[in-house]
């Protein structure tokens, strides 16, 4: 893809970033080599401060679902901010259409609050479940990640030796916090099972990404789902399913929608305003009722950009454009191709690598088969897994080079897109790998 880039504008504007701005970026993991300083997002393109051009598939971890930029949500948005930004008393009509979408499309939702990030979402969650069972502790599973608060903020991506054990994401945690958020085992009942019994009314929820994304994508087994919806009711625990990624992402109604399992509580956030800050909560009335939205309600719920109408318009004009065009069927399609295509590389060339995927989410681990649960992906080669990425950029093909993070296709991505990063994926893995040996041909059976 022509000539070394250059990424020099970048550079002098990440140093003067990094004077005022606690290591030049404004979210932890955006910390990343090389230090890129973006000037414009258009589709599914990335541009950077130097003019290069990236197809991009970080997508902001997850927001931009239809594209950077879509046309018709940003008009939305504008015509939306023209009229009634902020009353910040009452509500907007904005507000309640959102609320009648989501309660329209995702199963769980008989009653919905609107608030403007996913961390928002989560805790707000648990503390209701914590009011409506009267009990404190949580359950969460290894490589899951549900937003930056105390509540939540342990066990995502650990170190070997702290998989199972004590892994606090950050100083300053309270350590009451910490010890009320117990650590399951991804896609192993019986784990559940015994820490119930160990806390025997004790645990107020447990908390699932049902599909832990924030590890790339460990898909859940057949029936573990379904098992975690029926241990739950029978301890007294509330379900609470973290569709912040997998929401309006995977299917209007969710991954819920699906798999066919619905949660006592949503968290939704990301897709669902194509890139505009916009989150929801959502689930039965009963628990829904407890917010002191409503007279009588005893879980504080506020947030002065609540229902705000930027967010609005942008959630509204999101969900119909995904209610009107084929945008499931598009991005599914392209996501299989995109790793069918890898897979077809990786036999050519002989590499061991597993790609995994659900739809438009994609990527490579270097492991020999498919992972169950955060354990098998200590397996994976994290120096390639970097490296591979950091030479993808060069090549102009954005894929966050971190560790274990996954890719996203959105309603921009083209065919042409798709042919363009195979083949650089194909020419990487040839300079990382070496040439093909000649007894390695592709072991094709179809
Ligand atoms: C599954 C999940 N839940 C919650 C969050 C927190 O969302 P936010 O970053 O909007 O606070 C994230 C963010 O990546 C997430 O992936």
């Amino acid at each position: 893809m022509g000539a070394k880039r250059s990424f020099a504008e970048s550079e002098r504007l990440y140093a003067r970033a990094c004077e005022v701005l606690p290591g030049g970026v404004n979210s932890s993991i955006r910390n990343v080599l090389p230090h890129l300083v973006f000037k414009k997002t258009a589709g599914a393109l990335l541009v950077d401060a130097d003019g290069n051009e990236y197809i991009d598939y970080q997508a902001a971890f997850g927001p931009p679902l239809l594209g950077h930029n879509h046309p018709e949500v940003n008009r939305r948005v504008a015509e939306a901010m023209g009229n009634c930004l902020l009353p910040g008393v009452g509500t907007t009509e904005l507000e309640i259409e959102v609320a009648w979408k989501i309660r329209q499309h995702i199963p769980s939702a008989e009653k919905v609050l609107l608030c403007n990030t996913g961390s928002e979402a989560t805790f707000h969650a648990i503390r209701v479940s914590r009011a409506c069972t009267g009990r404190k502790k949580i359950i969460k599973f290894q490589g899951c990640y549900h937003g930056m608060h105390d509540y939540v903020l342990r066990n995502v991506i650990s170190p070997a030796d702290k998989v199972g054990k004590l892994d606090a994401g950050s100083a300053g945690m309270l350590p009451e916090a910490l010890e009320n958020t117990l650590v399951c085992e991804f896609n192993d009942l019986d784990d559940v099972e015994r820490r119930l019994s160990e806390h025997r009314q004790e645990v107020a929820a447990i908390i699932l990404e049902p599909i832990p994304h924030n590890i790339g994508c460990v898909l859940p087994r057949p029936g573990f789902l379904e098992g975690l919806r029926e241990i739950s009711s029978r301890h007294g625990a509330v379900l609470i399913f973290d569709e912040v990624i997998t929401g309006f992402r995977h299917h209007l109604g969710g991954y819920q929608a699906v798999c066919g399992v619905t949660p006592d509580l949503t968290t939704l956030g990301k897709a669902m305003a194509n890139g505009f800050p916009m989150a929801a909560v959502c689930g039965k009335a009963e628990i829904m009722d407890r917010f002191t939205t409503r007279p009588g309600g005893d879980t504080f719920f506020a947030g002065t950009y609540n229902g705000n109408a930027v967010g609005c318009a942008a959630a509204l004009a999101t969900i119909e454009i995904l209610e009107r065009e084929p945008v499931h069927d598009h991005i599914f399609r392209l996501g299989e191709r995109l790793r069918k295509g890898l897979r077809e590389i990786h036999q050519r060339l002989g590499i061991r690598a597993t790609v995994a995927g659900f739809g438009s989410i994609f990527l490579t681990y270097f492991l020999d088969s498919l992972p169950q649960n955060y354990s098998d992906l200590l397996a994976n080669d994290a120096e390639r897994f970097v490296e591979y990425r950091r030479r993808l950029i060069d090549r102009g093909i954005y894929k966050i080079p971190l560790n274990l993070k996954r890719n996203h296709v959105s309603f921009s991505h083209t065919d042409a897109h798709v042919d363009r990063t195979l083949e650089a994926c194909e020419d990487v893995l040839k300079e990382m790998f070496g040439k093909p040996a000649p007894h390695k041909a592709p072991a094709s059976a179809k």
